[in-house]
């Protein structure tokens, strides 16, 4: 049976857009009290603001190991963490400096490994990372993400085990309409949709908040650890 997160601490890295800001509002509306985090507190404030529900924000760069730990070392411990810190430009092998490749790297991946080893969870709690579909389904345009999401789902594993009786999990999204493209030219933001929309089984594009229902799950199964849960309208198999 599942379990209820009223009165939960729960924290969302990433959680001021997106896959993560829809993952706080789906949890503080469960009662839930969210802490969310992210680099800009102009975007926390909105995202806090938007929450509600007596939601916090604090402004965190996850790529910076001090801060980071400072930030875990004088909290008390979370019910229930979720990373959803995206990785930044995607690019082909060819097409990205080391430097940013190495960052991508330290954005997604390492925030997800230091975040494990930093929180303290309760034994009843879980730990919940975002991958993607590109790591089953390699893009040459976006080499290094797939890697990225490969490894994630290989440490959510891994974490399973070492973390026990913490459960962790991966949320593996397919192709979702967030904030993460703002920058794509709106033409071909819309034509890249409108594909995903006509060609895949679920015959329509992802929203941020069906990823957030499939989080809140495995938060409060109490049966579901060591997982991958493809939310990606069967993109997997099309
Ligand atoms: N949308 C998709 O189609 C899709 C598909 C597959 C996988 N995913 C994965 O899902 C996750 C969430 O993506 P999204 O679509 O929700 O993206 P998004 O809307 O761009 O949200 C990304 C979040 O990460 C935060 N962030 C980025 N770098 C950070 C850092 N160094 N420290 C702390 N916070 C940081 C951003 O806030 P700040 O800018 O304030 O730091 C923002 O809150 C990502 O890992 C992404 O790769 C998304």
């Amino acid at each position: 049976m599942a379990r209820s997160l009223a009165g939960s601490r729960v924290l969302v890295l990433g959680g001021s857009s997106g896959i993560g800001l829809a993952t706080a509002k789906a949890a503080a509306a469960a009662g839930a009290k969210v802490t969310l985090a992210s680099r800009s507190s102009d975007k926390v404030n909105a995202a806090v603001a938007q929450v509600g529900h007596g939601a916090t924000g604090t402004a965190l760069d996850t790529t910076n190991d001090a801060a980071l730990e400072a930030f875990f070392a004088k909290q008390p411990e979370w019910d229930h963490i979720v990373v959803s810190v995206a990785a930044g430009r995607s690019a082909g092998i060819h097409d990205m400096t080391l430097q940013d490749a190495y960052g991508n790297m330290n954005a997604k991946f390492w925030t997800a490994y230091k975040t494990a080893r930093l929180a303290r969870i309760t034994p009843e709690g879980s730990l919940t990372l975002v991958s993607g579909f590109l790591s089953q389904r390699p893009n040459k345009d976006a080499l290094l993400q797939g890697c990225i999401n490969a490894a994630l789902e290989s440490l959510g594993r891994g974490l399973a085990l070492s973390l026990s009786p913490v459960r962790v999990n991966t949320v593996s999204p397919g192709l979702i309409d967030t904030p993460i493209r703002a920058a794509m030219p709106a033409e071909k933001k819309k034509a890249m949709l409108d594909h995903a929309a006509a060609t895949l089984p679920a015959k329509r594009v992802g929203q941020a908040e069906d990823v957030a229902a499939a989080i809140l799950m495995l938060m409060t199964n109490p049966f579901t650890t060591g997982s991958t849960l493809y939310v990606d309208g069967g993109g997997m198999i099309a």
